[in-house]
């Protein structure tokens, strides 16, 4: 399909209203014999049925590391790699050749791993012939103009050098994804994210539980192995796709000792999946967010993990067995027929021995310390709301911040460097929308909806929080370095169509 504009019809004033978008849902079942409608080479296909012919991938496979980036510096304190992005084959299905865009060959990309306090330089080498992309550091605290915004593209066939300092207090679990104009859904679904962990100088937590990065994609394969193209109910709802994998693997297998204790980094780097997760049969305890430790362990029945939500976690296998974490059912709203199974995924087994795993030392009581962000000197408020635009020929969803689609020429918020902000994210919308803003990490306060009032289950650092259909999230921010930094829906499709905005921090 051809890549449209966000279209701004003359029917825009009546669109946002529920009834219209509702209106528009109930005919997308007779879509394909509407007139004039694009449904992007899948006309004929119920979209409901898009699953039926999913193709099958192999499970059971041990599960992979990912491949570590290697640093190439030979100066204590400097990690200097270079990351390239370009097309490559990845060979998910039995004899099926999946075309893919690739960092450095490989999806999801190179782990990057390196210590608070170390200076960071990557060579960047745009090899995707006539797209242009960046690379964003997404939650780190990197200078403006080396965060890889849509107003800095790095030309197919170009290179640059992304070069910052991680200070100290900095040790999270980050990620690395394009952030182009306009082509970030299709960059990242077809490949290009990598996980960026910064281990702290002094870590709390017992070496003995190893520190496993588990980094979820969405996949979807047509029969002949190549990733269709995005069609309007992805554009819509975000896309889902056929398989959720782990390490770009579908249920791998872990194997474990009975009573080892294993620490998790949890990455939902998919463009639209909400993960609602728990371990059969192995109780988790929460220990990190986005940003880093809590300041001390929570024990977790399921976690929810909106697209772009990183959560680091330690899982005790005191019993024999396969123990599996699967999918529970979340409802997010969606938009049309097609609704995806969520429920019920098996994303991974661990293989619990009946041999004891060697005893290893107990999870300390306390973590780290959690300075709140005190007083807000500013309060905003931004409401999410979609609209549905329509002409002869087109139907467009628009996605819109406080009534406006973004707009790289303007800045939608000047704040100042190291005040803390009240933001007030309002979702109006039918579908949630996980809220992300770049450069800094700010902490939840409270969740409003329905007139019910409820405080987050302990204080952490967050990049990324999910606003569900009808809620409103206060959260506290403060940014710290000057320049432009986007704030925006982290279901990359509707970040596409619009609903993102520009905040300028004046130093
Ligand atoms: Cu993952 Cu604009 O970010
Ligand atoms: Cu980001
Ligand atoms: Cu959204």
């Amino acid at each position: 399909m051809h890549r449209r504009e966000f279209l701004v019809a003359s029917l825009a004033a009546l669109a946002s209203s529920t009834a219209l978008a509702q209106m528009k849902m109930d005919d997308m079942s007779n879509m394909d014999s509407m007139p004039g409608m694009d449904m992007s080479g899948h006309a004929g296909h119920d979209m409901g049925a898009m699953e039926k012919g999913a193709v099958a991938l192999p499970e059971g496979e041990a599960l992979r590391d990912l491949p570590l980036l290697a640093n190439e510096a030979s100066t204590p304190g400097l990690f200097k790699a270079k990351l390239t992005a370009e097309p490559a084959v990845a060979r998910f299905a039995e004899n099926l050749d999946t075309p893919i865009l690739a960092y450095n060959g490989t999806s999801p990309g190179p782990l990057i791993e390196a210590h608070e306090g170390d200076r960071i330089e990557i060579a960047f080498a745009n090899r995707m012939e006539g797209e242009q992309s960046t690379i964003h550091w997404h939650g780190m605290p990197v200078p403006a103009d080396q965060d890889g915004n849509p107003m800095d593209p790095v030309a197919a066939g170009a290179d640059r050098i992304y070069a910052f300092d991680l200070p100290e207090g900095s040790a999270g679990s980050y990620w690395y994804h394009p952030h182009p104009h306009g082509k970030t859904a299709e960059q990242v679904y077809r490949g290009l994210a990598g996980a960026f962990v910064v281990k702290a100088k002094a870590d709390p937590i017992p070496a003995e539980y190893g520190d496993t990065v588990l980094m979820f994609t969405d996949l979807r394969l047509a029969a002949d192995g190549s990733m269709p193209e995005n069609t309007m109910t992805d554009l819509m709802n975000g896309r889902v796709g056929d398989h959720i994998l782990v390490n770009g693997q579908k249920n791998p297998k872990l194997s474990v000792g009975m009573g080892a204790k294993r620490r998790f980094r949890l990455y939902n780097a998919t463009n639209a999946r909400f993960l609602k997760l728990a371990f059969d049969g192995a109780p988790m305890t929460i220990i990190g967010s986005d940003g880093g430790l809590l300041e001390a362990p929570v024990e977790a029945k399921e976690i929810l993990l909106s697209p772009a939500e990183r959560l680091e976690l330690v899982v005790s296998f005191d019993k024999s067995g396969p123990i599996t974490l699967y999918t529970l059912d979340y409802d997010r709203g969606w938009m049309g027929p097609g609704r995806p199974a969520d429920a019920g995924l098996t994303l991974l087994t661990v293989d619990v021995s009946d041999d004891p795993a060697e005893p290893v030392p107990p999870l300390p009581e306390r973590l780290r310390p959690i300075a709140p962000l005190g007083k807000p000197t500013v309060s905003r408020r931004l409401e999410f709301t979609e609209t549905m635009t329509m002409n002869a020929t087109d139907m467009q969803m628009g996605f819109q911040i406080n009534g406006k689609s973004f707009d790289m020429g303007r800045v939608d918020i000047v704040a100042k460097a190291g005040q803390t902000e009240l933001w007030e994210v309002v979702n109006k919308a039918d579908m949630d929308h996980p809220f992300h803003v770049h450069g800094t990490q700010f902490q939840v306060i409270e969740h409003e909806r329905d007139g019910k009032v409820s405080k987050p289950p302990y204080l952490a650092w967050k990049d990324t929080v999910n606003v569900a259909r009808g809620e409103t999230v206060r959260l506290l921010l403060r940014q710290e370095r000057p320049g432009p930094r986007m704030y925006h829906c982290h279901i990359l499709e509707h970040e596409q169509l619009g609903m993102m905005g520009i905040l300028d921090v004046q130093a």
